[in-house]
């Protein structure tokens, strides 16, 4: 027995073989996921409006690392019936895209419908159905309209009855078909990232004070197109409407109270802010962070709390406003107590006081926030369960940044995915409600302010060919074969690189 155990310690191949017997449930959903600006070009074609990306890439170029932009990107707006054919390849059962507000609202209103927008998501749509691939469709992947911009987009209320316009009209056009809506993708990035700093769309650096208009906004605007889809189109239509939250894993630097404590505030601060309202069983944004926020915007002089409050009316209605948690995954960090010094204030860094950093021993990616956490996902999954009672959740989106002259031979990423699916089957194991897995990304895209400089595709996209070329990488064909045997082979190499079609796809 100790000869096994040191056996399967020292030799991979032995931890193979055990996860071999592992299977994942016949009715588990395989997919991958992409967004609309980051793979569609076609940025100004056929009556599409402009969006944050494409005016922020228009007008201030150089905030793109490679001064690139999505007006042509993966070109899916041409090629879509290529990457249906990259879905057969890898025998998915699903597809996870986004739609582009503009392309179907180019006013980013309900006055105006833009049929080729509309016609150009029904081929793709009808192209996937031809072959048994389920659409999973969201409404917002980060390209605001531009004219809803220039009225304060998420800043603005009014928010909430322009998603709502846009929701009935994509309901009303595809929900024949699609049974899946995701509203919005990553909360935490659109109204941190877009509102409280300048790493996405609309770069408005409104530290602390945007950030939190936009967290209520949005999840008000979420909650208005889920009781919309619940009134007017769930009993014709039969489907499910859902949100996906960014959750990386926070864990206590040691399990000191005061560490404890700190990873409590941090998941808080970046995670639970967006979900609490919708998931928990009291609604609401989570107590301790906006007691923070609280006391210190008053110590700052604000007559009110930066963080606006829900309305008791407000948080019913947000709350419960889901049928399922999507959640993106990513990567983990650990927390101390011990505050930052140097950060903005106000900021959600200082609101939070906390102290976030990784591992040095974790592999890294070539993102500087994406390192491999151990674990992460299924810590993330049991934390869902035990904070949401149980949620049905469903993977929308993972995966592993590779430099862009990385190549075909992408190991790495390989070990990420097969690392995660074996949290997925733990997490399984442990009664996680989970019903789906899908990998980010179907092939390489605009990495937003990253431009084309990472890649995240089981397919790389050749951009210097006018044809956008897309070829497998081994990771696609390591995805297929975990698809196909439902379960994690570590043992596994691809005899060629030659992908085809398998019989039934
Ligand atoms: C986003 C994707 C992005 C990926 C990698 C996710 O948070 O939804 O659009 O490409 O992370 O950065």
């Amino acid at each position: 027995m100790f000869a096994i155990i040191v056996s399967c310690l020292l030799v991979s191949a032995c931890h193979g073989s055990t996860l071999r017997n592992r299977r994942f449930p016949d009715d588990f959903i395989f997919g991958v996921s992409t967004a609309a600006y980051q793979i569609e070009g076609g940025w100004n074609e056929d009556g599409k409006g402009e969006s944050i990306w494409d005016h922020l890439t228009r007008t201030n170029p150089t905030a793109v690392k490679d001064v690139s932009n999505g007006n042509i990107a993966a070109d899916s707006y041409h090629n879509y019936k290529r990457d249906v054919e990259m879905m057969r390849e890898l025998g998915l059962d699903a597809y996870r895209f986004s739609l582009s507000w503009a392309r179907i609202l180019p006013t980013g209103m309900a006055n105006e419908v833009n049929p080729a927008g509309v016609a150009y998501y029904n081929n793709l749509i009808n192209e996937m159905m031809k072959y048994n691939i389920t659409p999973i469709v969201g409404l917002y992947h980060w390209d605001l309209p531009q004219k809803l911009q220039d009225l304060g987009g998420f800043t603005n209320p009014l928010i909430v009855t322009w998603f709502e316009d846009y929701a009935r009209v994509v309901f009303r056009s595809f929900g024949d078909r699609v049974k899946m809506f995701i509203t919005f993708n990553e909360p935490r990035e659109i109204c941190l990232e877009g509102y409280g700093s300048t790493s996405k769309a609309p770069i408005l650096n409104s530290t602390a004070v945007g950030t939190y208009l936009c967290a209520k906004n949005l999840l008000m605007a979420h909650a208005a197109a889920y009781h919309i889809y619940d009134k007017e189109f769930r009993s014709s239509q039969n489907g499910r409407c859902g949100i996906t939250i960014s959750v990386h894993d926070y864990a206590p630097a040691t399990n000191s109270t005061e560490d404890v404590f700190a990873a409590e505030v941090a998941r808080q601060g970046e995670w639970a802010l967006y979900a609490d309202p919708i998931y928990s069983a009291e609604g609401g944004f989570p107590k301790e962070l906006a007691d923070k926020i609280a006391v210190k915007s008053a110590q700052q002089g604000y007559p009110r709390s930066r963080l606006p409050a829900f309305t008791e009316e407000e948080k019913v209605f947000v709350r419960g406003s889901s049928d399922f948690f999507g959640l993106n995954h990513y990567t983990g960090y650990l927390v101390s107590a011990t505050t930052h010094e140097l950060v903005p204030k106000p900021s959600l860094w200082d609101d939070m006081d906390v102290r976030m950093y990784k591992n040095a021993t974790w592999p890294k990616s070539a993102a500087s926030w994406l390192a491999m956490a151990p674990n992460s996902l299924y810590n993330v999954m049991i934390h869902l369960k035990a904070r949401y009672n149980n949620p049905v959740i469903y993977v929308t989106e993972n995966g592993w940044s590779t430099r862009s002259q990385g190549g075909l031979i992408d190991d790495d990423r390989i070990r990420y995915y097969r690392a995660a699916l074996e949290n997925v089957l733990d997490a399984l194991d442990a009664g996680v409600n989970l019903k789906g897995y899908m990998a980010w990304s179907l092939m390489d895209n605009f990495e937003w302010l990253q431009g084309y400089t990472e890649r995240y595709g089981l397919y790389q996209v050749n951009y210097s060919d006018p044809m956008r070329t897309r070829t497998p990488r081994k990771s696609a064909f390591v995805y297929k074969h975990i698809i196909k045997h439902r379960a994690v082979d570590y043992e596994y190499e691809p005899e060629t690189m030659v992908m085809t079609i398998d019989e039934g796809h």
